[in-house]
């Protein structure tokens, strides 16, 4: 993987920084959640995805480029910005995703469990075992709650008792009491909220250890929202769990660290999309480092 931005890692332009303050006026996210989020020293976080100089081109047309950031395990990491800013896209490419897009090339480095993501030897489809995806709106397969939970198992041929494998994963998706009594009918029969949960119990079963959410809850209604976000709670003692949202709210509550995107305008009239800073959670909402994060967190754009 070539990497012609890495130059542009430590890219800090002076108009790009402005100094740390308070923020005018803040977000109302609730205080009481941020002010209880847990603040963990730097060398105890385990990463699990490192990423830099990372870009993303769709056909040749950069899409988003000079992003760096890390993802540690049992942490959320929350990306954030305005639409079109590359978040999908970036999302994408930390479980090889992005192959499978015609025209789509990565350059940079993502390293994950310190390895190099992209390397020759890497299978991709061993790959999207251990880091699943959730998207937007939940898609089940046409099939019934327990073959949609041990399909993924089954193609991988996994050891052990199916209805063991298939329990397990809706007890962690927190789902298991609701459906145990109807494990054999089909999942569109599930309200939204329950057919989200059926697919983060579905990546759950073959055992990842990286969970990617984009926005998997803006289809669902205010309850079944909480539930997911519970369970992402929850799940957080396990696992790494990436989230793209375009709820402010959502990222204050439940993620840890955060990363905040823009679009910029580049000089040849293309829109980019970059990583304006990333930090932790209550950082980004109460004292961030760069106006433009400040002016997005409390609603002033975006
Ligand atoms: N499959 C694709 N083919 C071509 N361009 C794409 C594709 N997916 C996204 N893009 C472009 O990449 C940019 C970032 O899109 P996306 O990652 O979807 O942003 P976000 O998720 O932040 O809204 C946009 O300009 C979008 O048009
Ligand atoms: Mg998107």
């Amino acid at each position: 993987m070539t990497d012609p931005h890495r130059q542009q890692e430590d890219d800090r332009s002076p108009e790009r920084s402005v100094p740390r303050g308070p923020a005018e006026t803040s977000l109302d996210v609730g205080s009481a959640t941020l002010e209880g989020k847990r603040s963990r020293p730097a060398k105890a976080r385990e990463p699990i995805f490192e990423l830099s100089g990372v870009e993303v081109a769709y056909s040749g047309k950069v899409a988003v480029r000079d992003i760096g950031f890390d993802v540690a395990m049992k942490e959320i990491t929350a990306l954030i910005g305005p639409s079109g800013c590359g978040k999908s896209t970036l999302l994408r490419c930390l479980n090889r995703m992005n192959d499978l897009v015609p025209g789509a090339t990565v350059a940079g480095t993502i390293n994950y469990h310190g390895q190099d993501l992209y390397g020759s030897t890497v299978d991709p489809v061993e790959v999207r075992k251990r880091i699943g995806m959730v998207f937007q709106k939940p898609n089940p397969f046409p099939k019934s709650i327990y073959d949609n939970i041990a399909f993924g198992p089954r193609v991988l041929g996994m050891k052990g008792d199916m209805d063991e494998i298939v329990e397990r994963a809706l007890r962690r998706g927190a789902l298991w009491d609701e459906v145990k009594d109807r494990l054999k009918t089909n999942a569109f029969g599930m309200s939204g909220g329950q057919q989200q949960r059926l697919c983060i119990a579905r990546t759950l079963a073959t055992d990842p250890d990286v969970i990617l959410m984009d926005e998997p809850c803006s289809a669902l209604d205010p309850i079944s929202t909480g539930k997911i976000e519970d369970l992402m709670l929850e799940l957080r003692e396990r696992y790494s769990i990436v989230i793209v949202t375009h709820n402010m709210q959502q990222a204050a509550r439940v993620s840890d660290m955060t990363a905040f995107f823009t679009v910029q305008l580049e000089e040849d009239g293309h829109r980019t999309g970059r990583m304006v800073e990333f930090d932790e959670t209550q950082t980004i909402f109460t004292n961030p480092n760069d106006e433009r994060t400040e002016a997005y967190v409390t609603g002033k754009v975006g």
